[in-house]
């Protein structure tokens, strides 16, 4: 099974994913988008030997731009598309272009704390401000709703007294990279949503 992997910062997750696949799970990592040239995870999928691609949104109409992730996409035979802290939306059109082969993975348990402006630190200072005393992170398929597709897998990390959003963005964090390269070898081995499976494996 072949992914491409879309990123905008720091690719922590991108690396789970790599080392993962380093390590002999059954699916490649077969290119890496960013849409800022100096995010810190091509550097990720160069050192490990993967096409890395920038495709700058700014200054160009949304359309020109996704036509050119799925070219990219289409080119490196992608099977499933994986957004790793991806900072943009996602049109429709896109969306349809990889019907139901698209994941994202969000730090916090959804629904809760997710949709528009929930990202980063701010997921973490609302699930404190809630009082929430357990939150994790949730792997979902993308649709055109923001964080809105059905959750694929969630992993809970306990909220611990004396928490910042700091300690439990980094608590949250371990468990995305354990989560990850779970959910992604189970599709690629038919063990998690064997229609999905199928899906990516038809290419349709
Ligand atoms: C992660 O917390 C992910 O859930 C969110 O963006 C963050 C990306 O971190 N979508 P990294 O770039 O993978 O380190």
């Amino acid at each position: 099974m072949r992914v491409g992997v879309f990123v905008s910062g720091y690719g922590s997750n991108l690396q789970a994913l790599l080392d993962a696949a380093a390590a002999g799970a059954p699916y490649e990592v077969a290119v890496v988008i960013a849409n800022i040239a100096d995010a810190p995870a091509l550097d990720r999928a160069r050192r490990a030997g993967v096409p890395a691609h920038v495709v700058d949104h700014r200054g160009r109409p949304r359309q020109d731009y996704e036509a050119d992730l799925v070219q990219i996409l289409r080119e490196a035979r992608v099977d499933l598309v994986c957004l790793a802290g991806f900072m943009r939306i996602l049109s429709p059109w896109f969306v349809v272009q990889f019907p139901g082969r698209i994941l994202n993975i969000h730090p916090a348990l959804l629904p809760a704390f997710g949709g528009p402006g929930m990202y980063g630190l701010r997921v973490h200072e609302a699930v404190l401000a809630a009082g929430a005393t357990q939150s994790g992170c949730t792997i979902h398929l993308v649709d055109e709703r923001v964080d809105g597709g059905p959750i694929v897998a969630q992993a809970t990390v306990s909220v611990l007294a004396g928490d910042t959003p700091a300690t439990l963005a980094a608590r949250v964090a371990e468990a995305e990279h354990r989560l990850y390269p779970v959910v992604v070898r189970a599709i690629a081995e038919g063990r998690l949503l064997p229609g999905l499976r199928a899906a990516v494996l038809a290419g349709g």
